[in-house]
């Protein structure tokens, strides 16, 4: 499944952080009530909360500290039951460390890597899903700068089969964000971002890009379900 829509930035500015609809909605497919959930790279916990707002026994595991703080704060304000937020490595780590149980579900938004496919089949009993949400090769490609967290959907769907997944659900969502200036870029993106592309110097490519006439920003996000399956997948010739 592929949804592209064209925005004004103001307009684009109003989902650009927000947590995808099409992840949102394989969440609500799946029947979460008393299961074991691991949230990875779960940052401030925004998708362990949803987890556990449906009834998710839910780990959240990050790696910087002080977003943990704060997912425990809003945790602890909200009274937010059967969630913890635990610190690991979750690209080294086996997983089996945060439960002694195999999990029903991991869980991931924009936290995605070959290792952690790895380490999420270990992790998952067979028959548990895998549904995350991570950059699609497309996003920001007007930086010409691929991040290593992107995916296009043939890579990922080898990275799933090679890890024992077989995929029930993989959709691409993409916001195209129309400018008339550079300077409306500065207002649509954070400034640690601008930051960083002034210093790896996506911003002169991005500059560039506009002078041709192509004042636009592509964010492109790759959606997946993928269940673990208890056999090796049969190789196709
Ligand atoms: C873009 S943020 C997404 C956070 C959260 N999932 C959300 O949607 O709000 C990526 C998160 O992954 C975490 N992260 C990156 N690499 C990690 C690793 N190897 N182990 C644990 N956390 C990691 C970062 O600290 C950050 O909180």
């Amino acid at each position: 499944m592929r949804q592209t829509r064209h925005l004004l930035w103001r307009d684009a500015a109003r989902h650009a952080f927000e947590l995808r609809p099409m992840l949102l909605d394989q969440f609500r497919h799946e029947d979460f009530r008393g299961r074991r959930v691991l949230d990875v790279g779960t940052g401030e916990g925004r998708l362990a909360f949803v987890a556990a707002g449906i009834g998710g026994h839910v780990i959240g595991v990050d790696a910087d500290r002080m977003k943990l703080q704060q997912a425990r704060a809003y945790a602890g304000v909200k009274d937010i039951r059967r969630v913890d937020f635990v610190w690991g490595d979750v690209e080294k780590t086996s997983y089996h460390g945060f439960s002694s149980e195999p999990f029903d579900f991991i869980t991931s938004n924009l936290c995605m890597s070959p290792e952690i496919v790895w380490h999420a089949s270990h992790g998952l009993r067979p028959g548990g899903k895998f549904i995350f949400c991570c950059h699609h090769g497309d996003h920001w490609k007007e930086t010409r700068r691929g991040s290593r967290w992107a995916f296009y959907e043939d890579t990922m769907e080898d990275l799933l089969g090679e890890n024992r997944f077989e995929i029930e659900f993989m959709g691409v969502d993409t916001i195209v964000a129309e400018f008339e200036e550079l300077r409306e870029v500065e207002l649509f993106l954070r400034d640690e971002t601008i930051r960083k592309w002034v210093e790896d110097g996506r911003w002169e490519e991005l500059s560039d890009s506009f002078a041709r006439g192509e004042k636009h920003l592509t964010q492109s996000y790759l959606t997946v379900k993928a269940r673990r399956l208890a056999h090796e997948l049969p190789s196709v010739e």
